[in-house]
């Protein structure tokens, strides 16, 4: 039997459940695009099954929360969410809570879950998220609690469905785990090693998407620029835009994350000559000292960075540039910390994400001695945050009176008049209109840039 006929199978069990119930589910999800799209993959399944999915916590008969582990914040989070379900539990027997993702992966983590938290119905990874419809069938028809943590990645698994959370612009992952153990990072350890999907896999979801009115893509993975390797074929990421450039109706296409270590000058030629590939990278930083970056293992110096920026914005004079930095990795000095500040002032990125240090178990880095005081590193991320939002004002300043093209994402969540959409660079716009816009080009004009949105009107 395939994976997905054994799937198929317990679906049509689940359906026989619940049938006539109509029964809701709500999935709490945290981390990255790549959980994202993973609880995308689970609402698919879940909607197979005969349920629909609740707005609200409260309406739902089986909350899923799929979980991550990268930062200690992200965990604590879970562990507070799941513990206030404990009285919804006790009010209503029948509801079901299932524990998944990337912090299920680590045994440990998952122990502790079980341990705190008894009521819960059904604990699993991320290796074997084609087995959910099984092991809530398990769940359901066995009134005990149903873990199931695989060790091993096994292979990768096609043809599971999808509900996303878009029609318009879409998540379609190329390529599962990491190889680059950066000594800071648990991805490695919860989601195994590198593993591509074929190309014809990948060109013939996008082709379907495209064929549903879909018309961005934005391919998925740890590190996109090391795509196909594993596969042995020759055929690299580069080789991958292009061909998911020539797919008709789809206009737009992203990806994340590159790893600069992989960003070759082909890739960057690539995205130069593919019209429909967007003016922005995701190009994390992680720290600007040699040394810092050596301890992380990154395996690039600052001067290759900047190098790499240059060649970018040569090849592709618009380009937006956004990063992720982390301050106070174990050791690191004011020197170290300044040289970051340094990098951040010379790329002029878009836009960061930045982040305290954490350590995290089982990792290089967490065996390395951290003495930086707490206090010392909210305030290198405070001077880091204050320095990078002058830079984004300035450069969403650059936009003033400029017709951008942006794609319709919807109304905008905090005004219902508004609109809001995306330019190719990848920032934030805000504008009147009518919501049958939504999945439409429109040309906005930029009156009102801000730090992190531009709003302006439709011509
Ligand atoms: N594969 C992607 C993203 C990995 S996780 C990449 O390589 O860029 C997203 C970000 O979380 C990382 O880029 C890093 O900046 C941050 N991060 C990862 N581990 C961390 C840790 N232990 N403490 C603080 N930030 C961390
Ligand atoms: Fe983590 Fe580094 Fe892999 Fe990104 S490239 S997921 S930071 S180990
Ligand atoms: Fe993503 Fe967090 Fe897992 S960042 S890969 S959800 S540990």
């Amino acid at each position: 039997m395939s994976v997905r006929e054994e799937q198929q199978k317990y679906i049509h069990l689940m359906q026989q459940y619940t049938e006539g119930k109509r029964l809701k589910y709500h999935i709490v999800t945290y981390g990255c695009q790549m959980n994202v799209h993973d609880s995308e993959k689970l609402a698919g399944m879940l909607q197979e099954m005969g349920y629909e999915e609740a707005q609200e916590l409260e309406d739902a008969d089986l909350i899923l929360f799929n979980t991550c582990c990268v930062r200690q914040h992200a965990e604590e989070r879970v562990y507070g969410n799941v513990g206030a379900l404990r009285s919804y539990k006790q009010s209503n027997p029948n509801l079901i809570i299932g524990v998944c993702g990337c912090m299920m992966q680590q045994q440990e983590a998952a122990d502790d879950i079980i341990k705190k938290f008894p009521f819960l119905d059904l604990v699993f990874g991320t290796h074997n998220l084609h087995h959910f419809p099984k092991l809530l069938y398990e769940a359901i028809n066995s009134g005990h609690m149903v873990v199931e943590i695989l060790d091993e990645e096994g292979k990768v698994v096609e043809g599971l469905p999808a509900r996303r959370a878009s029609n318009v612009s879409a998540y379609v992952t190329i390529m599962y785990g990491c190889n680059n153990f950066c000594t800071y990072c648990i991805v490695p350890y919860v989601r195994g090693r590198e593993r591509s999907r074929l190309p014809e896999d990948i060109l013939d979801e996008i082709r379907g998407l495209a064929a549903n009115g879909c018309k961005e893509v934005t391919l998925l993975g740890q590190n996109v620029n090391s795509y196909g390797k594993d596969l042995n074929k020759g055929y690299l990421f580069t080789a991958l835009l292009r061909d998911v450039n020539k797919i008709e109706n789809i206009e737009r296409i992203r990806f994340v994350t590159s790893h600069p270590k992989d960003l070759s000058d082909e890739l960057i030629e690539a995205m130069a000559e593919c019209e429909k590939v967007c003016e922005h990278i995701h190009l994390p930083l992680q720290a600007g000292s040699n040394e810092v970056l050596r301890k992380m293992n990154r395996r690039y110096t600052r001067e290759d960075y900047l190098r790499l920026v240059d060649r970018l914005r040569a090849r592709i004079p618009d380009i937006a540039i956004s990063t992720d930095i982390i301050v106070g990795f174990p050791g690191e000095t004011e020197e170290d910390f300044r040289d970051t500040l340094d990098m951040v002032e010379r790329v002029q990125y878009d836009s960061a994400f930045t982040f305290i240090y954490s350590p995290r178990k089982g990792t290089p880095a967490a065996r390395m001695p951290d003495e930086l005081d707490i206090e010392v590193k909210k305030e290198r991320l405070n001077r880091l945050i204050a320095l990078q939002n002058d830079i984004s004002k300035a450069r969403n300043q650059l936009y003033m009176d400029k017709v951008v093209e942006v794609l319709v994402e919807g109304v905008s969540k905090n005004n219902p008049k508004m609109l809001s959409g995306r330019t190719r660079t990848n920032k934030l716009v805000h504008f009147e209109g009518g919501s049958e816009l939504t999945g439409e080009f429109v040309k906005v004009k930029i009156t009102l840039p801000k730090a992190f949105t531009l709003e302006g009107h439709m011509i």
